[in-house]
């Protein structure tokens, strides 16, 4: 270990209380991108971390506004002749319901057993301050960084980054970087280390359907008109085949099949289909024949309902005929994909299916590319030698199932390689309640992007 590394560690070691305290003030603001009554919370958390990288000497730190929520933007460029690194999280945070089953609230951090719950503890806001603190500990022991740092915080990850991309259009010509690193993914199943090569894309939509003018007595009028709720029943079913298959004419068409060679990378992974059954409550897992867990999560295209509603939800029983009914759906993409193709394809297969007596729209409410990149870049070797000389294990590489839009930007507006180096299992809750964030791993991360910032110091090749 080299003496600044012994250094940084020291530091780190002696300044647990004050991180905790930081990391637990950053995860009290509310900051979700969803809900429109957050927005004053989204930027109180921009603020948060401006003020927060302003401290530790970061430089440029602005709030930057969008069409939607801002972008947090900082940067250190004086490490002169070594690269410079564009490093991206997210500060905002999935909506937290349902309430009732988390054992404390959302916003109110706990640790326990080694580990913090809150929302936004793993997804992403614990990733992104980990980093201000690997940074903050080069800077108090060394006065510098070994590269040059470009910071992006997004504000609408979990909303679809939809004006990401129009800011980085807007601000290319002062972004440039020799290579994009990306704390939002994370470690394999039993908390082994891993670098995440793949990603995959998103087109999400909204069904609307809908009959009469208003909610109609169901004995007066059933037997009369369309329902729209059973229309729209018969409108999803349509989507997908009884095995899983999507049904969609043309959905596979620009599906790039495996390879021999990548078949036998995942097969080389172990997967415990039956104890992530059991971890999540299913019976068993279900997906589309001919291809193993791994590889439908990693390069298999999905269309899934995410949420349904129409008519009465109440209690007890109500007779009527609904006057809507409403669904949203999404799908996952692989290579080659194409998220507006996909979406017509989609949209011209469920109004092919609308019954008479009702109206079907379909509405695209937000889409982003998947990412494949090789695991060969000396950048993605730098970060698999950091990872083992911490958690002591060589990383696994992984195709993911989620999706990060900005991933493919920098590679497509920027041209940049995508390293994603993440830290947290996928045991960790993020989306649903007591999300939470191993210490061991967030502490290991910081000290993992201390070690990953002096070999890329040192050059990328
Ligand atoms: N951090 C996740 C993406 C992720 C999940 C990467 C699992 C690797 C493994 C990210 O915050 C996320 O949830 N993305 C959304 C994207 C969407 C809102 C456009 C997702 O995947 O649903
Ligand atoms: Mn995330
Ligand atoms: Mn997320």
């Amino acid at each position: 270990m080299s003496e600044v590394i012994a250094a940084i560690d020291t530091y780190l070691d002696g300044s647990a209380v004050e991180r905790m305290e930081q990391y637990q003030a950053f995860l009290r603001i509310p900051s979700i991108s969803a809900l429109s009554q957050h927005a004053g919370d989204i930027e109180e958390a921009a603020r948060f971390l401006a003020d927060a990288m302003s401290a530790i000497g970061l430089e440029n730190v602005e709030v930057a506004p969008t069409d939607g929520h801002p972008v947090v933007y900082a940067d250190w460029l004086h490490a002169e002749g070594a690269p410079t690194v564009l490093v991206y999280g997210h500060y905002d945070v999935q909506p937290v319901d349902p309430l009732d089953l988390w054992v404390r609230p959302p916003f109110e951090p706990r640790i326990e057993d080694g580990r913090i719950y809150a929302r936004g503890a793993a997804d992403d806001k614990g990733q992104v301050h980990l980093h201000l603190w690997a940074a903050r500990a080069w800077l108090d022991t060394q006065g510098r960084l070994p590269v040059n740092l470009r910071y992006i915080f997004e504000g609408e990850e979990e909303s679809g980054s939809v004006n990401f991309d129009g800011w980085l259009e807007g601000n290319r010509h002062r972004l440039g970087a020799d290579l994009a690193v990306i704390s939002d993914s994370g470690f394999f199943q039993g908390n082994r280390p891993a670098i995440t090569i793949g990603l995959r894309g998103l087109m999400y939509a909204q069904i609307d359907v809908s009959g009469p003018s208003q909610d109609l007595h169901s004995g007066t009028y059933g037997g009369l008109v369309q329902n729209p709720a059973n229309a729209l029943a018969r409108i999803l079913t349509d989507l997908r085949h009884e095995d899983g298959r999507v049904a969609v004419p043309g959905f596979y068409d620009q599906v790039r099949e495996l390879t021999d060679q990548e078949r036998a990378e995942f097969s080389r992974l172990d997967f415990d289909d039956a104890g992530l059954a059991a971890d999540i409550g299913v019976s068993v897992l279900f997906g589309e024949p001919g291809f193993s867990s791994l590889e439908r999560r990693g390069a298999r295209p999905t269309l899934d309902v995410n949420g349904l509603w129409g008519g009465f939800q109440g209690e007890g029983s109500k007779t009527i005929i609904p006057a809507h009914a409403h669904a949203k759906i999404s799908c996952r993409l692989v290579p080659d994909m194409d998220p507006a193709r996909t979406f017509s394809l989609v949209r011209d297969h469920v109004l092919a299916a609308a019954p008479p007596g009702v109206v079907v729209e379909v509405h695209l409410l937000s889409s982003g590319l998947w990412s494949l990149t090789g695991i060969d870049h000396p950048a993605t070797l730098a970060a698999a030698r950091a990872l083992e000389e911490v958690f002591g294990e060589s990383p696994v590489y992984l195709r993911e199932g989620g999706s990060i839009p900005a991933a493919a930007s920098f590679g497509s507006m920027l041209g940049l390689p995508v390293v994603l180096l993440g830290f947290t299992p996928p045991d960790d809750h993020a989306h649903s309640p007591n999300e939470f964030m191993r210490l061991d791993n967030y502490e290991g991360g910081i000290r993992t992007v201390a070690r990953y910032w002096e070999a890329l110091g040192t050059g990328l090749d």
